[in-house]
């Protein structure tokens, strides 16, 4: 994070709060696997969703007997709570002068716990880039753009990986690479000035399969790789799968796109399946709707799917195949997934400051 926010002191003694709106993301090339300080075994490339967000509301009052997080949504016993927590000892850390803080937390998500959505990556984005709100008006300094979203980015990682690729809008990869000369482990970085027109706007239609909890948690999966018997081939093949990644997204070139992103969630679920305990997390009726993509994008149709760390399927088409895409989920797919049940989401802006 920014080494000069550490140093800040606070110039005011009054109540204040910051409000963000921030939304989920979808990887692409997924993050799977971590070292000591949460940082990734490899690069990850994900772009940021419109309709899935978090918004947040962050009220410090400075009371130094009561330092700390009060609750959430009034609420001293919120689930939540036990994640944000240790999160809170991160935060006083590298923003010591939150420290003396009362800390309230207002939230809440446009989209169902049970989405098939990680609320993590939009709540902890959200929490990060209010805490570095909170610090620049309590300190009475201002950041350029890009180094409050850098810290932000780098502050959220620490709270849940994947939640530092949320803070920019479109495409971004975390992760140091020689492909991109500023990207870093820290933090997540901007690259759209390197994505073709034609995918600047993609579609993800979720085709819900099971809402229930993952029996698979991310963090019990990061931690299966340190002893993975494939660790190392999975290294090199995301670090291959970016140089694709890279060379379809900036030349338009879908087919590359769809099979690499393809490649890549199915190597996540053979990583899961061949970790310690063997989970398989997919269901039949992803199978069936795996089948049923490749088929019709055999047959012309600009489709394809992602898969995260469970059984939903994330259908991606750019904005060009959406009429046809859309029509096509509808008559084909839709009676597939047991609630019938489908989440249409796309590309958004990032995150955003709610005056
Ligand atoms: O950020 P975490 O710890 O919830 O891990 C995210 C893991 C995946 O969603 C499977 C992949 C990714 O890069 O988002």
């Amino acid at each position: 994070m920014n080494n000069t926010i550490s140093k800040w002191k606070a110039q005011s003694q009054e109540e204040t709060f910051a409000i963000w709106k921030s939304p989920s993301n979808i990887a692409l090339l997924k993050y799977w696997g971590k070292r000591e300080g949460q940082l990734p075994v490899n690069p990850s490339l994900s772009f940021s969703l419109s309709e899935a967000y978090t918004i947040t509301k962050i009220t410090a009052t400075p009371d130094k007997l009561n330092a700390g997080i009060t609750g959430i949504n009034n609420n001293t016993e919120h689930p939540f709570l036990q994640k944000i927590k240790p999160f809170w000892q991160t935060v006083i850390k590298e923003i010591p002068l939150l420290k003396d803080y009362r800390i309230a937390i207002e939230t809440e998500n446009t989209f169902p716990h049970s989405a098939g959505i990680a609320s993590s990556a939009s709540g902890f984005s959200a929490l990060a880039l209010c805490f570095i709100s909170l610090a620049e008006k309590i300190s009475g300094n201002q950041l350029s753009e890009q180094e409050f979203l850098q810290s932000a980015s780098a502050l959220s990682r620490q709270g849940s990986g994947s939640a530092c690729r949320s803070v920019y809008g479109g495409f971004t990869v975390w992760g140091e690479t020689h492909l991109w000369k500023n990207s870093s482990d820290i933090y997540a970085i901007d690259i759209n000035e390197d994505i073709h027109f034609d995918f600047k706007q993609l579609h993800d239609a979720i085709l819900l399969i099971s809402s229930k909890e993952k029996s698979l948690s991310s963090s019990k999966g990061h931690i299966l790789m340190n002893n993975h018997p494939y660790a190392a081939g999975r290294i090199l093949q995301a670090n291959q799968h970016l140089e694709l990644f890279r060379k379809a997204l900036s030349e338009g070139d879908f087919d590359l796109l769809s099979e690499t992103s393809e490649a890549e969630a199915l190597s996540l679920h053979a990583l899961i399946m061949s970790s310690a305990g063997g989970e398989i997390l997919l269901q039949p009726q992803s199978i069936e709707l795996i089948n049923r993509i490749r088929l019709a994008r055999k047959n012309g149709l600009k489709i394809f799917f992602t898969i995260d760390a469970g059984p939903n399927i994330h259908l991606i088409y750019p904005e060009s195949e959406k009429i046809n895409a859309e029509l096509y989920i509808r008559n084909e797919l839709q009676d597939i997934c047991p609630a019938e049940k489908i989440i249409f989401d796309k590309t958004g802006k990032g995150a955003t400051k709610i005056h």
